[in-house]
């Protein structure tokens, strides 16, 4: 099996300091989660996305959510300045996880999310423990399905959603490019559409909306690579030059697995049943 770093876009994870001297903001200036969010938002359509899942999933009250694969904590810091959630935000890389960490502290917000690094195949709280968990981009990396999705069942409340924005697999996927697909975007566990709303019925969850976001995100990742490319410029001078090719390599290879049309995405919001 490859390594998570295999994954260009995790290698390199001071370019957020860069942006953010960019902004004339020293290591240790506060910041707002508006400043931040053009750049710690690691998944397609960064912040409509959160508000989209906010509006599904709804926000009143004093609500306990976990966010699963946190990355640079950008949704989970959105999301405890949008509602009056508390938000535990799980990571499993290290230095993503002490980016995050120290991003919120800078917005003030230490009180209303809890920043924990592990895997969540290895998460233990009691049972009932949160009223929504959610996740952008990060469940296709786990492997054992059915043990993430029971240990999600488990963790919410009953009544309690599931949401989720996670890639997929379309048609059939020879090996050679699975392995490419693991190697580019660690793609461990990469199931159709139908297959993953299955697997939520089979953990026992109620799929209430489940959409495919293939054409939309195919043209976001087109769009991406293309801007990019076209400021490599002001990237070289901002990042440097071993931080720029990666990040070119990246989006260069996501672009590709999406127009090939064996990578797609979905939505999804599943609720917990009430007995
Ligand atoms: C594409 S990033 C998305 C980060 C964040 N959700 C966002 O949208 O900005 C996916 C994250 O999931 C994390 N991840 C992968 N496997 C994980 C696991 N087993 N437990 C916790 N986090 C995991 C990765 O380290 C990575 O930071």
């Amino acid at each position: 099996m490859s390594d998570i770093k295999s994954m260009k876009l995790y290698t390199h994870v001071g370019r957020i300091y860069r942006e953010l001297g960019e902004l004339g903001k020293t290591v240790e200036d506060p910041l707002s989660v508006d400043e931040l969010s053009a750049f710690d938002q690691l998944h397609y359509h960064g912040t409509q996305a959160l508000d989209v899942a906010m509006a599904m999933i709804g926000v009143d009250g004093q609500q306990r959510w976990l966010e699963i694969g946190s990355g640079l904590g950008g949704p989970a810091r959105y999301l405890a300045a949008y509602s009056d959630a508390h938000v535990t935000a799980l990571e499993l890389q290290p230095d993503q996880h002490d980016v995050a960490s120290s991003l919120t502290a800078r917005c003030g917000l230490e009180d209303r999310i809890e920043h924990v690094c592990g895997n969540f195949l290895g998460f233990e709280r009691a049972p009932a423990s949160f009223d929504a968990i959610v996740s952008w981009l990060a469940l296709y990396h786990i492997p054992e399905r059915p043990r993430l999705l029971e240990n999600c069942h488990r963790l919410l409340v009953p009544g309690g959603r599931f949401y989720t924005e996670d890639l997929t697999a379309r048609g059939d996927i020879e090996d050679a490019q699975r392995k490419l697909l693991e190697r580019d975007l660690y793609a461990i566990t990469l199931r159709h559409i139908n297959e993953y709303q299955q697997d939520l019925v089979n953990a026992g969850f109620e799929v209430e909306v489940c959409t495919s976001m293939s054409s939309s995100w195919a043209e976001f990742v087109r769009v991406r690579l293309a801007a990019y490319r076209a400021d490599r410029a002001r990237h070289l001078r901002v990042h440097g030059e071993a931080a720029v090719n990666a990040m070119t390599e990246f989006y260069s290879a996501v672009n590709r697995h999406f127009q090939s049309a064996k990578l797609g995405g979905l939505r999804l919001c599943a609720r917990k049943p009430e007995v």
